[in-house]
């Protein structure tokens, strides 16, 4: 069977490569995994069951149900500031890694540049690859707290780009970014005409301050598309929700990819998401207040050992440097030694290599044991 050459290009995924050795060992404490480790909130849970006992097991409308188009415009509105039309601008989709996929192919040309700030959530260069577009790594660095500046942009040549894609708070770094960081991206987006494509996913997951999107800042509205859904702070990943929000004519591009290749979100899914963004807010600022500590407990256990990590403010991830000159052999040997799964940093892209990802999407218990795990293997 011929498989397409966009697929032979795409290796598979470095964190699938390390969880499979890790999943052959017993006794295993995985920091590795951008999951959550509660439990979707019960009322959410309830709405889904509700709507199944009511047999509301038909498609909606493409773009999602109206009545949870309307609560995601609600919530926007209140919590990051931004306005949107439920009928023209928001999509709802399997999962924001839907809407981001729809995005790189209703954007992308053959040979279309997409600028990818790296380090980075692993599918955004292979979903520009499989849109026939061509991407450019932009590393960010330690030195800026792996925030994304003017400076490294035009250092990457990214002026020739059709598009940026960036997550803030960012996987894998934790890194946040503020409006006075969003700023020169903004004015630089604006010079060179670019779209932005801000994934922000973790927005309701940032612990020094409030989230801003960029698509608030002067000029930005109507060439960005934020993602956002409920895997995250809701710890909803396997239902499968997220969305897009986005001017109409980006809107209907992508819808135009939905409706054909997905039809509609998955219904049960929609009716847990309307509860969730009804009824479940104290839900995810418990859970937040809960990753909150387990943050500054991994942040402090690693400054007491000696690792150098910059301080972290948002998503489930701390990013610190590598003890060994080799992440991978370091990542490997703790593993197999101590079995501790942390993902090397170099999985993420450019920028990424010399660190790892430590996951504290896992109870402060288990936090504990792998960090004690962790200064015995250093001693
Ligand atoms: C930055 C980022 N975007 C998107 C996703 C995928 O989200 P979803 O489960 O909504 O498809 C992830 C999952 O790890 C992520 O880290």
């Amino acid at each position: 069977m011929k498989i397409s050459e966009r697929v032979n290009q795409v290796p598979p995924s470095g964190i699938r490569r390390f969880f499979e050795l890790a999943e052959e060992m017993d006794d295993v404490i995985s920091l590795g995994v951008g999951e959550p480790d509660f439990t979707a909130p019960w009322s959410a849970r309830e709405a889904a069951i509700d709507s199944l006992e009511r047999g509301k097991t038909s498609y909606t409308a493409n773009r999602g149900m109206r009545e949870l188009r309307e609560a995601i415009a609600g919530r926007a509105a209140t919590e990051y500031d931004l306005d949107y039309d439920p009928d023209e601008e928001i999509l709802v989709t399997a999962g924001a890694s839907e809407a981001i996929d729809a995005a790189f192919r209703a954007f992308c040309d053959p040979g279309d540049t997409v600028a990818v700030a790296q380090p980075s959530y692993v599918s955004y260069v292979p979903g520009v690859v499989f849109a026939g577009g061509e991407p450019l790594p932009v590393p960010t660095r330690e030195a800026d707290e792996f925030r994304l500046t003017a400076e490294v942009l035009r250092e990457a040549g990214a002026e020739e780009a059709e598009a940026l894609v960036y997550c803030y708070p960012n996987n894998p770094t934790g890194a946040t970014m503020r409006e006075e960081h969003l700023e020169p991206v903004a004015a630089f987006a604006r010079e060179h005409d670019l779209t932005v494509l801000a994934d922000e996913i973790y927005a309701d997951l940032t612990y020094d301050g409030d989230h801003t999107s960029i698509a608030t800042l002067p000029g930005m509205r109507e060439r960005t598309v934020v993602f956002n859904g409920f895997s995250k702070a809701y710890a909803m990943t396997g239902l499968r929700l997220g969305y897009a929000l986005a001017p109409p004519e980006a809107i209907q591009a992508m819808n135009r990819i939905h409706q054909y290749g997905m039809l509609s979100a998955p219904t049960t899914a929609q009716y847990a998401a309307l509860d969730a963004l009804e009824h479940c807010s104290d839900d995810v600022q418990e859970m937040r207040a809960q990753y909150d500590r387990r943050r500054r407990f991994v942040l402090s256990r690693f400054a007491e050992m000696g690792i150098e990590c910059f301080e972290a403010t948002g998503a489930f991830y701390v990013f610190p440097e590598s003890p060994w000159e080799d992440a991978e052999a370091f990542a490997e040997a703790l593993l197999e030694e101590c079995g501790v799964a942390m993902v090397p940093g170099d999985v993420f892209g450019a920028g990424g290599e010399g660190h790892l990802r430590v996951s504290y999407a896992t109870g402060l218990n288990e936090l504990r044991e792998a960090m004690d795990r962790i200064e015995a293997f250093l001693e």
